[in-house]
């Protein structure tokens, strides 16, 4: 493989902009000309400046968001330039670093890229620098909860996900009725389902017996049966078919724990639709792997409830989905030049909706033992590709992030 060019400490401030957001080169350009970026306390107007790839950026419209004591987000671009509490003033390097974000997933997202019927995940990062490279390590079905890796660094997702490496996950489970008694053993011991050629890896299954405690000491009781499931594989579905070959139905599915880390020992355990950076230590952690005990299991589980009971305002994505469907089938109809009634497309697009809700990824969405990371370049090339730039483009020929003077490029 060829070795990379140094990167050169000094570059032009319109590269650098470019590359920071993934604006085009002329997007960036004309922010630059309008007074919108603030290099160190300097404003500069010229994108053919050069400026350090350490220097410190703040970029109208992008991080120029100042935190005033109330913690309320503003814009403001000259206390930008002064004010040492800008949020998220970026250098290229940063940027350059790979991002590793654990974000609890809310239902309703989908694990893709992009998705014509459903909000998909890495929307919920859309205020990161460089967002349009993350992408989800692994796959929740739609309708599942809990911890997710979002990250642009493709070998890390290659670890997370291939089966070899045998990462420790850990699901919480609701179910339709109690757990028949030979279910533990059936799962230690691996199970068949028809779907599958081949029997699933041991699991470990634990019942969570904690509300009868609850019920004793007064508290709300929590309806359902719950159970936890420790396993290494991540099959299609794979949590939803081992309860039903024991006869159970998954009503609610939520992951708790990535290796070492679980939902207690990270900030958004209790908040659905929150993520957060993780250092390299704690990406230590998901390589790790932990054998949890009843105890530790059932603190995870208040926890899930915790984030359940305020996430009321994930729930409202099927209003969302529904207004956005509606769009989409309107454009439909005018590009295909049929005359169709209004409400009549509202009422099929709410109706979607709450189908829609119900579904679950397709089978070869989820298929982590089928993850090829080439799919990811694949994918990235095509996102990346900007119609405006494409003169650019053709000047710096493939996607590599460095040319060969040690110039990154933008794309
Ligand atoms: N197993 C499932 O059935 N669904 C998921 O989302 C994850 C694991």
């Amino acid at each position: 493989m060829a070795k990379k060019a140094a990167v050169k400490q000094m570059q032009r401030l319109d590269k650098i902009v470019a590359h920071i957001t993934g604006w085009s080169r002329q997007q960036a350009t004309k922010v630059i000309r309008d007074g919108g970026v603030v290099v160190g306390e300097e404003v500069i107007l010229d994108g053919a400046t050069k400026v350090s790839i350490s220097a410190p950026l703040v970029i109208a419209g992008f991080n120029d968001l100042i935190a005033d004591d109330d913690d309320a987000l503003w814009l403001d671009q000259e206390a930008a330039a002064a004010d040492e509490s800008t949020l998220g003033a970026v250098s290229a390097q940063e940027a350059l670093a790979a991002q590793v974000f654990l974000l609890n997933k809310p239902a309703n997202y989908v694990c893709a890229d992009r998705d014509k019927n459903h909000n998909v995940v890495t929307t919920l990062l859309r205020s990161e620098r460089n967002h349009a490279n993350l992408h989800c390590a692994g796959r929740l079905d739609l309708d599942t909860t809990g911890l997710l890796v979002v990250t642009d660094d493709g070998a890390l997702i290659h670890n997370i996900t291939a089966p070899r490496k045998e990462v420790n996950k850990v699901y919480l489970a609701r179910l339709d009725r109690a757990l028949p008694k030979h279910a533990v053993r059936r799962f230690a011991e691996g199970i068949k389902h028809p779907e599958e050629d081949k029997r699933y890896q041991g699991a470990k299954l634990t019942p969570l017996t904690a509300l009868f405690h609850e019920l004793e000491a007064g508290a709300e009781p929590e309806s359902g049966h719950w159970a936890a499931v420790q396993l290494s594989q991540g099959r299609f579905h794979q949590v939803k078919r081992m309860f039903e070959m024991v006869g159970c139905e998954v009503q609610e599915l939520t992951r708790v724990a990535i290796g070492a880390l679980n939902v207690t020992k990270c900030p958004v355990g209790t908040k659905l639709g929150a993520y957060y950076r993780l250092s390299p230590a704690e990406v230590e952690l998901l390589f790790t792997n932990q054998d949890y005990e009843l105890a530790e299991l059932e603190a995870m589980w208040r926890c899930y409830l915790e984030a359940r009971a305020s996430a009321e305002a994930c729930y409202l994505a099927p209003v969302v989905l529904a207004a956005r469907q509606a769009a989409v089938a309107t454009a439909a109809a005018a590009s295909a030049g049929t005359e169709q009634d209004d409400d009549e497309l509202a009422g099929d697009a709410a109706q979607a909706a709450g189908e829609s809700a119900q579904e679950d990824m397709s089978a070869d969405e989820f298929d982590s033992d089928e993850f090829d990371s080439d799919d990811l370049s694949a994918d990235s090339a095509e996102d990346f590709s900007n119609k405006d730039d494409a003169a650019f483009e053709a000047e710096q020929g493939d996607f590599d992030e460095f040319d060969a003077d040690g110039n990154f490029r933008i794309y």
